[in-house]
C-alpha cells in the first residue's frame, strides 16, 4: 500500500503536468502493484482484498487509460479523481476509513521533474 501511495502520487503529478508518457508509465506501475497485492495478500484479516481490488480498484483506472491513449492532457488531469476516490472507498469498506488519500498534485516532494 505504501508503494501504491507513492505511485499514485507520482501518477497525479505526471497527470497534473500534462505529461502523457510519464502518466502512462505510472499508470502501468500502479496496475502492476495492485496485481502484486492481489497475488501476495488476496485476503488480509478476513478482508477479501483481491476481490475488492477487482471490483473497486481496477475499473477506476479506465478513465486514465483512455486519457493516456487519447493523449488528452485535460482528461489526464480529471482522471486522477476516480482513482483517489476508489482508494478511499476501499479503505472505508475495510474499516480503514481513517486512511484518507488525496491526489496532492500541488506538492512534489520528489527529486524528480514531472514536466513533459
Ligand atoms: C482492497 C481495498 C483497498 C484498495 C483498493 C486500496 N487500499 Fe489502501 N489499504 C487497504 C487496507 C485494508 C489497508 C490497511 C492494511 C495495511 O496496509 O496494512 C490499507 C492501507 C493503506 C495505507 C496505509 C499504509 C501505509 O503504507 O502508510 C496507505 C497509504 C494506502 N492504503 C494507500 C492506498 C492508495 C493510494 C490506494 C489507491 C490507489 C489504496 N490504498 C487502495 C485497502 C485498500
Amino acid at each position: 500500500m505504501g508503494d501504491l501511495q507513492r505511485l499514485t502520487h507520482k501518477l497525479a503529478l505526471s497527470a497534473e503536468a500534462g505529461n502523457v508518457d510519464l502518466a502512462a508509465f505510472y499508470l502501468h506501475e500502479s496496475q502492476e502493484q495492485l496485481r502484486k497485492i492481489q497475488t501476495e495478500a488476496p485476503e488480509y484479516e478476513n478482508i477479501p482484498v483481491a476481490l475488492l481490488i477487482d471490483r473497486l480498484a481496477h475499473p477506476a483506472y479506465e478513465q486514465m487509460q483512455q486519457a493516456v491513449t487519447a493523449k488528452n492532457a485535460k482528461q489526464l488531469r480529471e482522471a486522477i479523481q476516480p482513482i483517489v476516490t476508489t482508494c478511499n472507498a476501499c479503505h472505508t469498506a475495510t474499516q480503514h476509513g481513517f486512511i484518507r488519500i488525496t491526489a496532492g498534485p500541488e506538492v512534489n516532494p520528489f527529486n524528480q521533474s514531472f514536466a513533459p
